[in-house]
């Protein structure tokens, strides 16, 4: 859901860099032979299959957040659709759990809700969690251990209580703004890991940080809904410390080995990375663009909290080298893709910011989602590549795509799980993968009309029922027999363009 990204005035070169952190300042090595495509990929026994959703998205009952506040403001959702009147997860516990194990799946990744687990600051301050929100969650993590099902819990998924972040009042500082959310937020992560600890390993803290800024303080679209580059950066640079304070709280409180693997907390960020193509590839201020929002989205956050290099002005040449509060704070890397976008002189310039991406209906032959945004496994393997130069393993957190006719999913599907194998193939770690999403879900300012569950939800219906999508037998059949061949692509029905496109943003 990417839409922006801010400047950055030096160039770095995407290959340069590659070159640099993959093999150092060595020779340059020959090129090597182009390799034949492989006509079937293979997975192993261990990868993990699995589906995302965050909490807001498909919970009832958040109206005391900075996202319940801002979709009852008229205008800000699309239709105005409002989220209570969504799939209702928690009331459908069981039997979405038994969708999953219905598929074979291995992995769910859901977000825990700080509102729902502290309704009140509160609440938050004296340490009394909500009871009925903290046994929602313990019933979820409980009915997916009891069908073999790992569970990946995200402890922040773009929304905050309203004591946190009030979209009514957005001249004063909100969210990170505040100069005690980043203390709040470590004592968040450290409460959820002595609590779940003993259940759960793998860990997001937060869900796509610089979406969640840059879509709040530019587009405004998102709370607090302003336009506003220096509390953009001012929020992205509380984020990284965030992170990274989350993440060893939740090393110290998170002890237990829960799945066995010898590792007891696995904790990292869930990352939108993109593919960035210039408006015009013969300009030479449109392939810096590339090259700068590359930097600035693909690879600024990675850099800190990975590196602990820190490019605090925005100007693409570090500022802080490896900064001993924030270098090492990632045990793997999560990969949110949705595909690419195109910056360059076109776009709008923004001051601090640069020239902003645009993702929809972009002009070219590529196949479109329900939201206009282009369908491009291709690009898969440019972003995963270029994620593997920090040698950290690789979870797939979000791959997927709005599709309200269940035209395009399977295929969507079974091409970018080819690239993962074939990545797999040129050696990058890459553990698992999550489809965005088990079921259809509130799709922030898009409202429902974006369909991208495996299970669509028929909201007429008072049940919320569920219904399978034509993935769902694909996906269950390439997770139990872990290989997927050209020849199953290659059977299936080709892409066909959504009649009624959904408002995208
Ligand atoms: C977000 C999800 C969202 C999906 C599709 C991701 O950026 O993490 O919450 O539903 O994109 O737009």
């Amino acid at each position: 859901m990417l839409r922006l990204v801010l400047r950055l005035t030096g160039a770095v070169s995407l290959t340069a860099g590659a070159v640099a952190l993959a093999v150092g300042c060595g020779e340059a090595e020959p090129d090597p032979l182009p390799q034949p495509e492989p006509t079937e990929v293979t997975f192993p026994p261990e990868f993990l299959w699995g589906t995302g959703t965050a909490g807001f998205q498909i919970e009832s009952g958040l109206d005391h957040t900075d996202w319940g506040i801002w979709a009852s403001l008229p205008g800000k959702i699309a239709g105005d659709d409002q989220p209570n009147d969504g799939p209702d997860a928690l009331a459908h516990i069981a039997s979405d759990v038994g969708l999953m194990a219905t598929m074979g799946l291995t992995s769910y990744r859901f977000s825990i809700e700080l509102a729902r687990v502290y309704p009140t600051r509160a609440d938050f301050d004296a340490d009394t969690p909500d009871v009925a929100g903290l046994a929602a969650y313990d019933e979820l993590i409980d009915a997916l251990g009891d069908e073999g099902i790992e569970p990946l819990v995200t402890l922040h998924h773009f929304v905050w209580p309203s004591y946190v972040r009030d979209p009514t009042q957005p001249t004063e500082p909100q969210g990170f703004e505040r100069d005690d959310t980043v203390a709040l937020f470590e004592s968040w992560c450290s409460r959820m890991g002595a609590h779940f600890g003993d259940r759960v390993d793998l860990w997001v803290t937060l869900n796509e940080p610089l979406v969640e800024a840059s879509v709040g303080y530019l587009a405004s679209i998102f709370p607090p809904g302003v336009s506003d580059t220096d509390r953009l950066v001012a929020v992205m640079k509380r984020q990284v410390h965030a992170h990274a304070r989350c993440y060893d709280a939740l090393h110290e409180t998170d002890q237990t080995d829960a799945n066995g693997d010898g590792a007891a907390a696995m904790v990292s960020i869930a990352k939108h990375d993109r593919v960035y193509e210039p408006f015009d590839a013969s300009l030479d201020t449109d392939l810096d663009a590339v090259e700068r929002a590359t930097h600035f989205w693909n690879r600024w956050f990675t850099d800190a909290i990975v590196l602990g290099d820190l490019d605090e002005d925005f100007d693409g040449d570090v500022d802080v080298t490896g900064d001993p509060a924030l270098v090492g704070r990632a045990d793997y890397l999560g990969l949110n893709y949705y595909g690419v976008s195109r910056v360059g002189t076109l776009s709008l310039e923004l001051p601090h910011v640069g020239p902003v991406p645009v993702q929809i209906a972009l002009l070219n032959d590529r196949p479109k989602t329900d939201l206009r945004w282009d369908i491009y496994p291709a690009g898969f393997a440019v972003v995963i590549d270029d994620m593997a130069r920090y040698g950290l393993p690789i979870y797939i957190t979000e791959n997927g795509l709005a599709d309200s006719e269940d035209v395009n999913r399977s295929r969507f599907l079974a091409e970018h799980l080819f690239e993962i194998g074939k990545a797999m193939l040129r050696g990058v770690d890459i553990r698992g993968y999550y489809h965005w999403s088990l079921i259809d879900n509130f799709e922030w300012a898009g409202g429902f009309c974006p369909r991208f569950g495996f299970y669509s939800v028929d909201y007429d219906s008072p049940e919320r029922t569920r219904s399978a999508t034509a993935a769902v037998p694909l996906m269950a059949d390439i997770a139990a027999t872990l290989r997927l061949t050209q020849a199953t692509i290659d059977g299936l029905p080709a892409y066909l363009s959504a009649p009624a496109p959904c408002e995208g943003f």
